[in-house]
């Protein structure tokens, strides 16, 4: 089973990754855009939930992010070329910014408000910092922004994906869904260079 990405495509990692955390995202966004239009226990349910999802998931969103940035971002396929594909890639690269932004933002801003993190009814994970209510500020314009960027950038990905699938054809949707054939080129000069004793570099690496 394909694991890894290939030089144009992804493997079953990152299509799951993608998936999982393209739900716990949009999820989140959902709950958290609510919190603000709500007071006293609905208000407190709404947060509940937010962080709770939030940590129950926390480190599949950073395997997401890490991996991306350790595997890089797959090149095109042959009929994917073009301006529109490299801004594509910089939008990926974004959003898996904005994600980290999130993850670092959001539990420091409860532990600067003064709060534990509440996880369900499993555990509050209690704050190492002082309340200091000008940092929570500061944190909570960040994490709103940052929700602002994945929102807009999501709606633009989803109408590109739409646009891909509907119009060119051209197997965008397909690579998020079927993983990729293992590369034939990268393994045999892996194979090549490791009976040579040198490390091998990935094809997408290649200039
Ligand atoms: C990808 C992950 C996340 C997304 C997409 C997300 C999204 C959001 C959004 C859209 C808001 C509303 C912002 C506003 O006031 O306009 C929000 C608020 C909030 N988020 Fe997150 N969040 C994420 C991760 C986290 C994490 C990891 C925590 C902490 C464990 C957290 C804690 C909070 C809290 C406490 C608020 C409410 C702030 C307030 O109004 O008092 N979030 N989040
Ligand atoms: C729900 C509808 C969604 C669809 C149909 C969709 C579809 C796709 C497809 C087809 C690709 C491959 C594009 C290519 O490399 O040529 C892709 C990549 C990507 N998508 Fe989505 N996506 C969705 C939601 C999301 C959400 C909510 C996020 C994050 C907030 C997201 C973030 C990414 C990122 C960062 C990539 C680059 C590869 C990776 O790191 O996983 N997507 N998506």
């Amino acid at each position: 089973m394909p694991l890894r990405d290939t030089s144009n495509g992804y493997g079953w990692l990152s299509i799951a990754l993608h998936w999982i955390t393209a739900i716990v995202v949009l999820v989140l966004l959902f709950v958290g855009d609510t919190i603000s239009t709500l007071e006293g226990d609905e208000r407190d349910d709404a947060l509940l939930l937010h962080t709770s999802i939030a940590i129950t998931a926390y480190v599949v969103l950073w395997a997401r992010v890490v991996l991306r940035f350790v595997q890089k971002h797959p090149g095109p396929l042959p009929k994917q070329r073009g301006l529109f594909y490299e801004i594509g890639k910089v939008a990926h690269y974004v959003l898996v910014v904005a994600i980290a932004v999130m993850l670092v933002t959001g539990p420091l801003m409860v532990w600067f408000g003064g709060e534990g993190i509440e996880v369900w009814d499993w555990l509050v994970i209690p704050s190492p910092f002082e309340a200091n209510f000008a940092v929570r500020d500061a944190l909570h314009r960040v994490h709103a922004t940052s929700a602002l960027v994945i929102l807009i950038l999501t709606l633009l990905h989803i109408g590109g994906v739409y646009k891909h699938a509907a119009f060119n054809q051209d197997g965008t949707f397909s690579k998020m869904l079927v993983p990729a054939k293992p590369d034939e080129n990268r393994d045999a000069s892996r194979r090549a260079e490791a009976d040579r004793g040198t490390p091998a570099r990935a094809a997408h690496d290649e200039p």
